[in-house]
């Protein structure tokens, strides 16, 4: 038997709950402006952002589309525009220095995106996936997911403050989304 194996729905809601972790750290850090906690949080927001774009990546292409075809193509809709949203809210917060007033306020507004974004999935989703689809095709969904965010970089950039120049030219929420989308697609593949 298989029933071990981790299926499409442990996978994502292993990552959801990575995300509230990083979530409830950087709400621990509000309104905190010492060095070290305005550090932590830039790398909190940055490692949030690499995660999130490559679980959205991975269900946009692996997993919504199934919903799309075989259950509710409104639902599917509905979660790509969420994800749209939330990558505008990470692309600003990219551009922002911790230090400016603005910042947690953002921060509080991606933890409210996303967390009202999970609640959808995990409520209503994830169900109608597990009742629509075999244990197989689930597993093989998982497995899929998880290719796809072995492809792209960890890191989007190095943390330092020199970077901030370059961090606003190449926009790395941009970036790693292009190139994921690429890699999944085949397309740019000789890109280094
Ligand atoms: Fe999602
Ligand atoms: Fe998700």
């Amino acid at each position: 038997m298989t029933e071990t194996q981790r299926d499409v729905v442990d996978v994502l809601s292993a990552d959801h709950r990575e995300f509230d972790r990083i979530f409830r750290e950087l709400e621990q850090l509000r309104g905190r402006t010492d060095a070290d906690d305005l550090r932590r949080k830039r790398q909190l927001v940055d490692e949030v952002t690499i995660g999130l774009v490559k679980h959205s990546v991975a269900e946009e292409t692996r997993v919504y589309p199934r919903v799309l075809a075989e259950l509710y193509e409104e639902e599917a809709q509905h979660s790509k525009e969420e994800h749209a949203e939330a990558e505008e809210t990470m692309k600003r917060l990219e551009r922002m220095d911790p230090a400016d007033a603005g910042f947690d306020g953002l921060v509080a507004e991606l933890i409210a995106e996303i967390r009202h974004h999970v609640e959808h999935e995990e409520q209503r989703m994830f169900t109608e996936l597990r009742a629509a689809f075999s244990h197989e095709q689930l597993v093989e969904m998982a497995e899929q997911v998880e290719a796809i965010k072995k492809i792209a970089p960890t890191r989007a950039h190095p943390m330092t403050p020199n970077e901030a120049g370059v961090r606003l030219a190449v926009g790395p929420v941009a970036s790693l989304l292009d190139h994921l989308r690429d890699a999944v697609s085949g397309r740019g593949k000789s890109d280094g």
